[in-house]
C-alpha cells in the first residue's frame, strides 16, 4: 500500500511529499523514495531534509527507519550530514555505486541531466542579465504597491492595468513614433504571447492564417504558430530587409522592420511604404515585431512602422530585451478592428502579466528610469559591439560584420560552406552560438539563401566581465583566410596572434 506524505511548512520550511511504495519494507521503500526525488531534481542541492522524528511521525515508521535511510544515503553520495546544519542534499547528489534501473516503460526513466552553461554564451536573445536595474525596478514596485488602490488586488482587466497603457502610449509615441491611445492597447506576456492571442489554438483568435514571414526568423516563433494551425510561407530577405514586393495572396505578413531578425537590416524606405500600400489595397494586416527597437547605435532611428498607418500595422513589443525576457512583460498596439477579438482571446481576467508588475513597469516609464536604464544600455552594447568589430577586423579582416548598426546581435558571414565547421570549432572551444541556417525557414528557396553561411552572434549576453575571454574564443573559432574549414584549435598549423 502506498502512504503519501506531506510535510509542514514549519518543519523544513518547504513542503515535500513522499510516496512509500512497494513490497521491500519501509526502509528500502523510503531509500528508493528520496533517492527519486533528488534524481527528479524534486529535492535540490543544498535542500534541507526534515530531522527524523517529524519525518518518522508523518510517515508511521520508526525513527530509526528513517534514520537508517539517511545514513544509507549519506554512504551512497546522494546526501550529507553536518553537525548543526542537520541532513541536506549533496550538492552534486550522485550515487557512489551504481542503481539498478528499473524500467517499468521504454526509454530513459529519469529527467535527462541539465544542459551546463556554457564557458561562453554568445548565443542571441538575452539582454546581458547581470545588468537588470534591481534598485530602479525595486523603488518602482515599492512606489506602485505603496499607491495601488485596492482593486489592484482584485482580478485584474485583460486590457492591462490603464497606468501602463497610459505610460506606453506616451513613451512609443516618443522614442518609436507610434501613434496610439491608451484604448488600443493591450498588455500581454511578451511578443509570443501576443501572436498566440492573435492566431489563438484553434482559430480562437481574430486572425487566420496563411500568415506570409520573413525567411529568416525564430524557429520557435514558426513552430507556436504551426501548433496554432497557421501556415507560414516564407519571404525572402535580402540586404534590405524582406522582399515586400512578392506577397502574393496572404492577408498578413509577420516582419521586423527596424532590424530583420537575424540578418540585421533595416526594411527598406520604398518597401515600408510598399508593404503598407499592399495591405491597404489587400484589407491586410502587418504583424511589426519591433523586439529590439530601442536599440540603435550608427543610424538614424527607424521609427516604428506602426506610425506609417495605425489601422493596418499591429505593433509587438516586449521588455524581453530593454529589462529581461525573465518578467514575460509586453504590449500590443492594435488597430480598432482588433481589439476586442484579442480581449476575447484573453479571457474575462488577467491570467498573464502580473498586474503589480505592470503597475512597476508604468513606474519605471514615467519616473524616467526606463528611459535612463535603455540609454545606459545602448551605450554598453554598442562598445561590445565596437569592440567585436574591432577584435574582428584584427584577428579575421576577411570575415564581414553585418547587421550591426543596431540591435543586440551581429551576423558573421563566413565563406560558403564553412558554417558548419565553424559551429563544431565552437563547440570545441566551449563557445555558444548559433548558425544562420538555424534561423532559416523550412521551406525557403535555396537559391536565394545558398550564400547565406554565417555565425550569428549574441554580444549582448555575456556580463561585462566575461565579454573580452568570449570574444577571444570567438575569434579562435573561425575560418582562416582562404579555408573552407574551421579547424579544431589542436589541428591548427598555427596560433592566431592575439589582439
Ligand atoms: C525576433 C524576436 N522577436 C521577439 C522577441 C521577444 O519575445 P518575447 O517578448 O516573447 O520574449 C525576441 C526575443 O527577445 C526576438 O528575438
Amino acid at each position: 500500500m502506498a502512504k503519501s506524505w506531506v510535510n509542514s511548512a514549519e518543519r523544513i520550511g518547504a513542503d515535500l511529499h513522499l510516496e512509500l511504495s512497494g513490497s521491500g519494507g519501509r526502509r528500502a521503500a523510503l531509500i528508493d523514495a528520496l533517492r527519486a526525488a533528488v534524481r527528479s531534481g524534486r529535492l535540490a542541492p543544498g535542500t534541507r531534509l526534515p530531522p527524523y522524528r517529524s519525518l518518522a511521525a508523518d510517515l508511521g515508521v520508526a525513527r530509526n527507519t528513517v534514520a537508517d535511510a539517511y545514513a544509507e544515503l549519506v554512504a551512497e553520495g546522494w546526501l550529507t550530514a553536518r553537525q548543526g546544519s542537520g541532513t541536506r542534499v549533496a550538492e552534486r547528489a550522485r550515487p557512489l555505486r551504481a542503481q539498478p534501473v528499473r524500467h517499468a516503460v521504454k526509454g530513459p526513466v529519469t529527467a535527462p541531466p541539465r544542459a551546463r552553461a556554457p564557458r561562453h554564451d554568445l548565443r542571441q536573445g538575452t539582454p546581458d542579465a547581470s545588468a537588470f536595474p534591481r534598485a530602479a525596478w525595486l523603488a518602482s514596485y515599492r512606489r506602485a504597491l505603496q499607491q495601488a488602490p485596492d482593486e489592484v488586488f482584485g482580478p485584474g482587466d485583460p486590457a492591462g492595468r490603464v497606468e501602463l497603457r497610459e505610460a506606453l502610449t506616451e513613451y512609443l509615441a516618443r522614442v518609436r513614433g507610434v501613434r496610439t491611445a491608451p484604448d488600443r492597447i493591450v498588455i500581454c506576456s511578451g511578443f509570443a504571447h501576443g501572436l498566440r492571442l492573435l492566431f489563438g489554438q484553434g482559430g480562437g483568435g481574430p486572425l487566420r492564417g496563411p500568415l506570409a514571414v520573413e525567411s529568416y526568423g525564430l524557429g520557435f516563433h514558426r513552430e507556436l504558430l504551426r501548433t496554432a494551425g497557421v501556415r507560414t510561407v516564407p519571404l525572402p530577405v535580402d540586404e534590405h530587409g524582406a522582399r515586400v514586393e512578392e506577397l502574393t495572396k496572404e492577408r498578413a505578413v509577420l516582419l521586423t522592420p527596424a532590424h530583420q531578425f537575424p540578418t540585421g537590416g533595416p526594411l527598406h524606405a520604398e518597401r515600408r511604404t510598399a508593404v503598407i500600400d499592399w495591405a491597404r489595397a489587400q484589407g491586410g494586416v502587418v504583424l511589426e515585431d519591433d523586439y529590439d527597437g530601442e536599440f540603435r547605435y550608427d543610424r538614424k532611428p527607424v521609427g516604428a512602422l506602426q506610425g506609417l498607418d495605425p489601422e493596418r500595422v499591429i505593433l509587438l513589443g516586449s521588455v524581453s530585451k530593454s529589462l529581461s525576457p525573465a518578467l514575460r512583460l509586453g504590449w500590443m498596439v492594435l488597430p480598432e478592428r482588433y481589439v476586442e477579438g484579442v480581449l476575447t482571446a484573453k479571457g474575462e481576467r488577467e491570467a498573464w502579466a502580473s498586474v503589480l508588475d505592470q503597475l512597476s513597469l508604468a513606474d519605471l516609464i514615467v519616473s524616467g528610469s526606463y528611459d535612463r536604464h535603455v540609454r545606459r544600455m545602448r551605450q554598453r552594447y554598442r562598445s561590445r559591439r565596437d569592440r567585436l568589430v574591432a577584435a574582428l577586423a584584427a584577428r579575421a579582416p576577411h570575415i564581414e560584420v553585418t547587421g550591426v548598426a543596431a540591435g543586440l546581435h551581429a551576423v558573421l558571414r563566413l565563406p560558403p560552406g564553412t558554417e558548419r565547421s565553424a559551429l563544431k570549432a565552437a563547440t570545441w572551444q566551449g563557445v555558444a552560438l548559433d548558425g544562420l541556417a538555424a534561423f532559416r525557414h523550412p521551406e525557403a528557396e535555396t537559391a536565394a539563401t545558398a550564400d547565406q553561411d554565417g555565425l550569428v552572434v549574441g554580444y549582448a549576453t555575456p556580463s561585462e566581465a566575461a565579454f573580452g575571454a568570449a570574444l577571444e574564443a570567438l575569434c579562435e573559432v573561425l575560418p582562416p583566410d582562404g579555408s573552407a574549414e574551421c579547424l579544431p584549435p589542436d589541428e591548427r598549423s598555427h596560433s592566431p596572434a592575439r589582439t
